[in-house]
């Protein structure tokens, strides 16, 4: 974030403190249970949202060498992202144009091609088929034609979104309307990747994201944790088109006030928290982030 902005956004947090409040909706709003119950509704959600938007599925600095590469099934479709030798990201469905099985898994670096574990098709970092064993029984193949279907991807902002559908393309900055001044302020090209952690857990997926929309919770739920460290129920809010900004103040928050503007600075200071259409949840926290 620029430092005009974090001064702007300070200001508005003081006024917060001063007054008691915190940024509101307009009116209490009425969620239905069904909203996080209904199969049919977590279905649609599943077709709309994670088959036609642009996911981000990483940080660059998961992928910082030729040969590193992510998977992920979250969206339902199999993706495959590695960072090839000319050091572009390439994403392909994971699977293999044989008979359908995931030719990797997990992730992991310095990989020059992808066997398939099930009868060793290769393929290379930019998903092209490189060898199929007893070729001869497969004479009619087309190596040429048959590479990993590839997907768009598009890595911006030390970031790397996948749509997970093949064909089209994705336009970033329209897709994140605005926050990418915010984004490409944070440097995420030097940062470095510290560790990943899968939480599973039988729940609708809005019920993760909702529980990062507000601070109300933090002086009962997390009272001997973050309550310390925060400011509770005071959060800002700053939609753009169908992304969010909200920012949770540090209780050292206070000790700006006695320096000069030129001074100001909310990054260690501060929780921002930034909900990234439709389902990544991208919170600064000073020294570092989390997505
Ligand atoms: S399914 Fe991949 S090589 Fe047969």
């Amino acid at each position: 974030m620029k430092h005009e902005a974090q001064v702007e956004q300070l200001r508005k947090i003081f006024g917060y403190l001063d007054a008691g409040e915190t940024a509101m909706g307009d009116a209490v709003y009425h969620h239905h249970v069904s909203d996080y119950t209904s199969p049919d509704q977590a279905g649609r959600e599943q077709e709309v949202l994670f088959r036609n938007e642009p996911l981000l599925i990483g940080l660059s600095c998961e992928l910082p060498n030729p040969g590193d590469y992510v998977t992920d099934d979250f969206s339902g479709v199999p993706i495959l992202a590695v960072r090839d030798e000319a050091g572009q990201v390439n994403a392909f469905i994971n699977v293999c144009r044989h008979r359908g099985a995931r030719v990797a898994s997990g992730c992991g670096s310095g990989k020059a091609v992808f066997r398939c574990p099930y009868h060793a098709w290769t393929y290379d970092r930019s998903g092209r088929l490189r060898s199929i064993p007893f070729e001869r029984g497969f004479e009619s193949v087309d190596k040429t034609s048959n590479g990993l279907r590839s997907l768009p991807v598009v890595e911006k902002y030390g970031m790397i979104w996948v749509m997970p559908a093949p064909g089209g393309s994705i336009d970033i900055d329209s897709h994140l309307a605005g926050m990418a001044d915010d984004l490409a302020a944070f440097g995420l090209v030097c940062y470095s990747h510290y560790e990943t952690r899968v939480l599973r857990a039988r729940l609708n997926w809005k019920l993760v994201i909702d529980t990062f929309l507000e601070t109300y919770h933090l002086s009962t739920l997390h009272k001997n944790t973050i309550a310390p460290i925060l400011h509770s129920n005071l959060g800002t809010f700053d939609g753009m088109a169908r992304n969010l900004r909200m920012i949770g103040a540090r209780k050292t928050i206070d000790a700006l006030r006695q320096r000069p503007e030129s001074e100001w600075d909310l990054i260690r200071h501060s929780a921002l928290v930034y909900v990234l259409f439709p389902n990544t949840v991208f919170i600064m926290q000073g020294d570092h982030l989390e997505t």
